[in-house]
């Protein structure tokens, strides 16, 4: 709903408490409840085993925000907001954005200490739950673009995967563009890494039978995926001359990052720059400070200092893809 004449700041505090009443929804059953049809608040406290104050009283806030309806005492989804709140909306899946914001905010006390020590994260700051989460964002996206978009845009590297060939994807969370490839490429065969044990579990439990999880590179491969990682890595150049390694010189290396130029006004021409502005500052570039943090490449350095690094590693050759979703791909060989 439009808020003509709201402050600024308090549009934005809105839109949080938006946010939050959304999460809440979510973890008591409400929002499910809520999409069944549409009922009296009774109704719909019944169907979430919910107390009806509470139910009430989350009805009252979705309406507010504009989320729901309601007429004559019966509440009901406002039709432009179904397929977010279902989670079929295309791109992104924002159920797993609704969990990933309560993930994050317990986790605030401890960002806030990391940023102001010179050090490193301790290494389970986003294990469990918030990994799970974020594993999962993504996989929407994965689904419509990764293989019809992002791979497709070089015609040499869909041809090698449609014959046939071993593809590491470094940083695979929960495993949804593995899991997405190896449906698109019956051929190849896949090894997902990441360093979060508890998502590995999460991926191997629904593991396509050419994929294996594990928590380190294997030595040989044709195909490496850093996909929505790179800009999360404390030593991306120690990475990168690992993938370069083992790659082997016709190998190709598959980097997708947020489509951000490290120029002031570009990047932050768009409001929506504002959601990956912040979760770099509460996510991305605390999990990439290492012991030092002079060799994280920030979203906000932007393509420029990922091609300098993909030099400086020993790949001769970049393309670029600006890809669906707001990605940049770099095919490098
Ligand atoms: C934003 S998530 C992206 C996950 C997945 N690629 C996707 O797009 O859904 C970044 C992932 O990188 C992993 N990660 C961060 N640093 C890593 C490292 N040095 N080695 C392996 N994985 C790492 C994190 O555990 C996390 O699962």
């Amino acid at each position: 709903m439009p808020l003509s004449g709201m402050p600024k700041f308090f549009e934005d505090l809105i839109s949080w408490y938006s946010m939050e009443a959304l999460a809440l929804g979510h973890a008591l059953g409400l929002r499910a409840a809520l999409l069944e049809g549409p009922g009296t608040a009774a109704q719909i406290a019944q169907r979430a085993d919910a107390d009806l104050r509470t139910t009430d009283t989350w009805l009252a806030t979705m309406v507010a925000a504009g989320y729901a309806t309601h007429d004559k005492g019966i509440y009901r989804v406002d039709a432009d907001q179904v397929d977010f709140l279902d989670g079929s909306f295309t791109g992104v899946d924002t159920l797993a954005l609704l969990e990933f914001v309560p993930a994050m905010g317990v986790r605030f006390p401890a960002v806030v200490d990391v940023l102001r020590s010179a050090g490193a994260p301790p290494p389970d700051l986003y294990g469990a739950d918030f990994g799970d989460a974020v594993g999962r964002v993504g996989a929407p996206m994965y689904a419509s673009w990764l293989v019809s978009d992002w791979i497709a845009a070089d015609t040499g590297l869909l041809e090698r995967l449609s014959r046939g060939c071993t593809v590491v994807d470094l940083g695979c969370g929960g495993g949804s563009a593995v899991r997405v490839m190896a449906a698109a490429f019956p051929e190849s065969t896949f090894v997902g890494i990441d360093r979060n044990r508890e998502v590995l579990e999460r991926a191997r439990r629904s593991a396509p039978g050419s994929a294996e999880f594990r928590t380190t590179l294997p030595d040989h491969y044709d195909v490496a995926m850093v996909l929505d990682t790179f800009h999360h890595l404390d030593r991306p150049d120690l990475v990168l001359s690992q993938l370069r390694e083992g790659l082997g010189n016709d190998g190709v290396l598959v980097v997708a990052e947020p489509a951000y130029e490290g120029d002031l006004d570009a990047d932050t021409a768009s409001r929506a720059s504002v959601i990956g502005l912040t979760a770099a500052l509460l996510y991305c570039d605390v999990e990439g400070r290492g012991e030092s943090t002079n060799t994280h490449i920030s979203p906000r350095d932007g393509g420029a200092a990922l091609r300098r690094a993909l030099q400086d590693a020993g790949f001769t050759t970049v393309t670029t893809h600006d890809g669906a979703g707001g990605y940049r791909l770099y095919f490098a060989r």
